[in-house]
């Protein structure tokens, strides 16, 4: 734009909607398809130089920071959560009874420093990066039983190990 305010240079293009729409549709169904093939358990498996076989679940960056992702390996469903900048998985289904754990809201918990999921089902809450379980315990106090402070419990979930390079990320499966 010149100073009497016309402009010198090229008109600038319209943006094309569509084209944006279109381009978004096809991401889309790539990420569906992607995610469909991992819940069959069809993701890849290479053995890494460690000896141990690193499965890719995801392309790189996902799943997005806040965001989860849920696949299938060798028939264990798994689900892979990036949050607060740290990639880590855990078995989906929750130890106690089968219950959704894969679907629960994530809390942060200040007193141990860790983030947990709480299982929709009995609520209990699981570390999502080394499967222990949080609890607050109980204490008694002129002999009535009052709420105390946060416990870290021993490992209740399965944890298995992800890493990330610039061709996606991978996990190796604990079968511990
Ligand atoms: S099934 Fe998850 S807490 Fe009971």
């Amino acid at each position: 734009m010149s100073e009497d305010g016309t402009w010198k240079g090229a008109a600038p293009r319209p943006i094309s909607r569509a084209a944006e729409r279109e381009k978004a549709e096809a991401e889309g169904e790539d990420r569906k398809e992607e995610e469909a093939k991992m819940m069959e358990g069809g993701v890849e498996g290479k053995e890494g130089e460690d000896g141990k076989v690193w499965w890719r679940v995801a392309g790189p960056g996902l799943p997005h920071e806040g965001s989860r992702l849920h696949t299938c390996i060798e028939g264990r469903y798994v689900t892979l959560f990036r949050h607060r900048g740290v990639l880590s998985a855990i078995d989906a289904i929750c130890h106690h009874a089968g219950g959704p754990l894969t679907l629960g809201a994530i809390e942060d918990i200040e007193d141990l420093g860790n983030s947990v999921v709480l299982c929709p089902w009995h609520k209990f809450m699981v570390d999502i990066v080394d499967g222990t379980k949080a609890y607050r315990k109980v204490e008694v106090q002129g002999g009535k039983p009052v709420v105390g402070g946060w416990v870290r419990g021993k490992v209740v979930q399965r944890a298995h190990s992800v890493r990330e390079d610039e061709g996606g990320v991978y996990l190796v499966r604990n079968h511990t």
